[in-house]
């Protein structure tokens, strides 16, 4: 018998979305201890969160995201509302004791990260970042190939995150549909939005990354403003690349724009080492390229005309996760990655081990971004402590 562990889901958006379909199927497709159960979600509009309760199947919902944390009878809170928000939910949730996910980045700043981290140890609650890419299998089974040697000493990590929906200078700026082009609510651009991503994901493959230097740049500087009907001036970044040296001594570079046309969410990096290279593109979810120069035991070089990248199909059962989906051959999508994410966040839970990456790891990746932000203005290398 499973136990059952409420759910108390704030934010109705993309990721109220993709999380509820998670807490729907994690059962279904995992053995768990735990099963999470619709119990309540929240947000300020009463018909819009009344209408999603009722369709995704919440026993109830709220209006102030403070009720929702008061209530006895919620077991974890789930953030998945605008960046801005996340700090004061997580410090009243915590102090409740209550459990914590939280959507990416998991603040403002580092200093908001800070007191959020320690809130949470303080409190002793479970708590995960939803940096769901980590769950895509093929980005997964990068981190299993990195562990088993087979990159050997690595020389150069490199990652794109490009889209490109705000090119049009009428896009509006604030509001409900675009806060993330509205610095007070985002808190940054293309850097907390996308390169928080790219950079969760490259430290968990390549380690810490030590030293930045950037250049932002912001392409529309005045945009309307949804909440004062007037032009105000652009705080984001629009854009930004970054160079990186990693504690391991590998070079990275760092690119993401919403700018790109034609991208759409094409979230890239390649790892080259001595033994081997790996290559991942989201937009080709399935797929993780791999090169092999050297066996990872021996050393021994490949006969240089067989040599040549592989093109990896991750959908084996002994792929990460892909033994919980459907029969080899048989793809799984982008909301799959929440609900493999939710699964390893259970896990946690039974066997105390907790799940990563937990808020400090989040914090990680927003002494990065704010150490990028700072390079970008002062146009210095800035070291990551
Ligand atoms: N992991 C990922 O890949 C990923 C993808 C998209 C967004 N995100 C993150 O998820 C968060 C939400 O983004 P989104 O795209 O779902 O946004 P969204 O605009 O689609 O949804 C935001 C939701 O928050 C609600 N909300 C806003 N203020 C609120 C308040 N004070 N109290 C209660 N509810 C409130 C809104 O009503 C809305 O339902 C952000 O932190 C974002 O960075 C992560």
């Amino acid at each position: 018998m499973s136990t059952p562990l409420n759910i108390g889901m704030i934010g109705y958006g993309f990721m109220g979305r993709a999380h509820s379909n998670a807490y729907r199927q994690v059962s279904q497709f995992y053995k768990l201890e735990h099963r999470p159960v619709l119990k309540a979600c929240c947000a300020r509009n009463a018909e819009k969160i009344k209408a999603f309760a009722d369709n995704w199947g919440y026993e109830s919902y709220e209006t102030d995201w403070r009720k929702l944390i008061d209530r006895k009878d919620i077991d974890v809170i789930d953030i998945g509302s605008p960046n801005n928000t996340h700090r004061e939910i997580v410090l009243a949730a915590a102090e409740r004791g209550k459990m914590i996910l939280c959507e990416k980045p998991l603040a403002m700043n580092a200093a908001e990260a800070e007191e959020m981290c320690k809130a949470v140890e303080k409190a002793g609650v479970a708590n995960m970042v939803w940096f769901n890419y980590r769950r895509v299998p093929a980005i997964s089974l990068a981190r299993q190939v990195v562990d088993e040697g087979r990159i050997g000493r690595p020389f150069h990590y490199r990652a794109t995150y490009l889209q490109d929906w705000t090119i049009a200078e009428d896009v509006p700026q604030g509001g409900a549909a675009l806060w993330r082009l509205d610095l007070a609510v985002a808190g940054s651009g293309v850097t907390g939005d996308l390169l928080a991503h790219s950079i969760d994901t490259a430290e968990w493959l390549n380690g810490p990354i030590r030293r930045v230097t950037a250049a932002t740049e912001t392409f529309v500087k005045e945009r309307m403003h949804v909440e004062t009907g007037k032009k105000q001036s652009v705080g984001i970044d629009d854009a930004c690349m970054f160079l990186a040296v990693f504690a391991n001594g590998s070079m990275g570079t760092f690119e993401s724009t919403r700018y790109a046309r034609g991208r759409k969410n094409y979230n890239t990096f390649e790892l080259n080492g001595e033994r081997g290279s790996v290559f991942f593109d989201l937009e080709d979810p399935h797929i993780l390229q791999y090169f092999k120069h050297a066996d990872p035991k021996t050393g021994a070089k490949i006969e240089s005309h067989l040599t040549g990248w592989q093109r990896i199909n991750v959908t084996n059962f002994e792929h990460p996760y892909m033994d919980k989906w459907w029969v080899p051959g048989c793809t799984i999508g982008y909301e799959h990655t929440f609900t493999n994410a939710l699964a390893d966040f259970l896990i946690g839970l039974q066997t105390g081990k907790p799940a990563q990456p937990d808020f400090r790891s989040g914090l990680r990746t927003q002494k990065v971004c704010d150490a990028v932000l700072a390079s970008g203005k002062s146009g210095r290398w800035v070291d990551i402590e």
